[in-house]
């Protein structure tokens, strides 16, 4: 059999683009126990006065998280944010028909902006356009984000948030395309709705950024009449277009699996493609750019969620898509994280759904610990060593062909140049189950980088799982990594994730 390597010329002056550091967002929905038992749990040993867990509070941090979209998903299709705003034991409890659970609005807006601040992140806030309207989304910007001296920018002062909150990025509602979706809505009509509602939110506070809803998924039937359509009618106010995508391991075919992510490849050509083409039939200036602002392995819970929620509905924080990850699937999660760096010219952000016990890096005990997920190192590795900028690599990989892909590469890899810190991240994913693979690298352009460290994610076996009790997929150190005359050469492990890490002159320790 041929041998199987991968060569690579990586230059300082070959760059993508700098990389928004919103690309390592997050998404915390009223979901299952993402905000009751994740986030938020009164009289949990480790809450603060507030009832935020701590524990939680140290993982989140640890992810520099930059961005959360909040409060749907799903969810926010039938919000009423009013519900959840001025004295807690004021509020009521409503039935939530997107998850079938019972709200009881004991956290709403201002405690989430609250934490949010805590954690060092921006609020990325939606607004209902399912069963709400132009009105609903001004009101509740002029609640967040007006001084004050109006109806609703006094009402916030009045429930004790004297400054607003400042939130710059809105989404105009969430994937009005499905049909699951309450309030759901053709093109036409989302497009109109979207382009009055961007047209007042923009009147209320001209600093904000607008994200037009974008496809569910590349399956969509509409997909990508849809952005098409939608973005024609939104084009003057809007400044993102939203891409949601998950992947699920269904038929147990790993190799096929890790190819996925050239489907996020395909999924942001299109909708670039047709951002650019609504641009040039407007005649436009400006560019739309991507918000995959949702994105995910998904398919663990799938199953006993559906029955969950038809058999016992109405629950409060009921156990819902608590998938558990494998180490196959960090894998996968690395090699989204390199396709949204290899875009940096035009993924500006991008929001992993989501943070806590749903479908989530970060997992809680109700009456223990708070956990890190397999899925949890490369969105660490790739939030803490991917600012900068995105370099352009030449990369030559061998490839193979799987069930639904040809010729896909043996490894993946994107580039961050730190400028500021003098420092060169390199994020492999070797996708072969078989081999290890020589990986050469010309990096002539970094005169005096050397090697800080190579990190590696491998596990000799792809299903396994972290839990509370035991972190079975951790970070280790690779020993074989070498600079030799301007060329770096290693070898990355069969499936591994791999970040190798240069700077410049006795930077070592850092
Ligand atoms: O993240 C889980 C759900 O997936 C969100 O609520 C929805 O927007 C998407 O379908």
């Amino acid at each position: 059999m041929a041998k199987k390597y991968v060569k690579m010329v990586i230059d300082k002056e070959f760059k993508i683009a700098k990389i928004d550091k919103r690309i390592y967002g997050s998404f915390i929905e009223h979901l299952g126990r993402g905000v009751y038992e994740g986030i938020y749990q009164p009289g949990h040993p480790s809450a603060d006065r507030d009832g935020f867990r701590k524990d939680v509070m140290e993982l989140v941090k640890e992810l520099n998280v930059p961005v959360i979209r909040y409060p749907g998903g799903n969810f926010v299709s039938n919000y009423f944010w009013e519900d959840g705003v001025g004295p807690v034991k004021e509020r009521p409890k409503r039935l939530e028909l997107a998850w079938r659970s019972l709200e009881t609005n004991e956290v709403g807006l201002n405690e989430f902006a609250k934490w949010a601040k805590l954690v060092g992140s921006d609020v990325m806030m939606a607004v209902n356009l399912g069963t709400r309207g132009v009105s609903d989304a001004c009101n509740l910007l002029e609640y967040c984000n007006h001084e004050a001296g109006t109806k609703y920018s006094d009402l916030r002062i009045g429930h004790g948030y004297k400054e607003p909150h400042k939130i710059k990025t809105w989404c105009l509602g969430n994937e009005m395309d499905g049909a699951w979706q309450l309030g759901s809505k053709t093109p036409e009509e989302y497009g109109r709705l979207a382009y009055e509602t961007a047209k007042a939110m923009k009147l209320i506070d001209p600093e904000i950024e607008l994200v037009s809803c974008g496809s569910s998924s590349t399956g969509m039937k509409t997909f990508p009449e849809w952005e098409a359509v939608t973005l024609e009618h939104t084009y003057d106010y809007a400044d993102y277009v939203s891409l949601h995508q998950y992947f699920g391991n269904y038929n147990n075919d790993t190799a096929n699996f890790l190819a996925k992510s050239m489907e996020t490849e395909h999924f942001i050509k299109t909708v670039i493609a047709t951002c650019d083409y609504v641009k040039a039939k407007k005649r436009g200036k400006k560019n739309i750019n991507l918000s995959f602002d949702e994105w995910n392995v998904w398919y663990h819970s799938r199953r006993a969620d559906d029955d969950a929620m038809k058999r016992k509905p109405w629950q409060k924080a009921p156990a819902l898509l608590e998938d558990i990850y494998t180490f196959e699937d960090a894998l996968l999660v690395g090699l989204m994280l390199i396709t949204f760096i290899k875009h940096a010219d035009r993924v500006k952000m991008a929001c992993l759904a989501q943070l806590v016990n749903v479908i989530a890096p970060i997992m809680t005990k109700a009456d223990g610990p708070a956990w890190k997920q397999t899925i949890y190192y490369p969105y660490l590795h790739a939030s803490r060593y991917g600012r900068g900028t995105a370099l352009q690599p030449v990369l030559y990989s061998t490839r193979h062909d799987t069930r639904e892909y040809t010729d896909v590469f043996d490894v993946d890899a994107a580039v961050v140049y730190n400028e500021e810190a003098e420092e060169v991240t390199i994020f492999a994913v070797n996708r072969d189950l078989e081999d290890d693979i020589e990986f050469t690298c010309d990096i002539r352009s970094f005169d005096g980088y050397e090697l800080i460290e190579h990190i590696i994610l491998a596990n000799g076996d792809l299903l396994a799982v972290n839990s509370a009790a035991k972190q079975t997929v951790e970070p280790k150190k690779a020993e074989n990594t070498r600079i030799e005359n301007g060329t770096l050469t290693t070898y990355l492990g069969k499936a591994s994730w791999n970040v190798i890490r240069l700077g410049k002159n006795n930077m070592k320790e850092k």
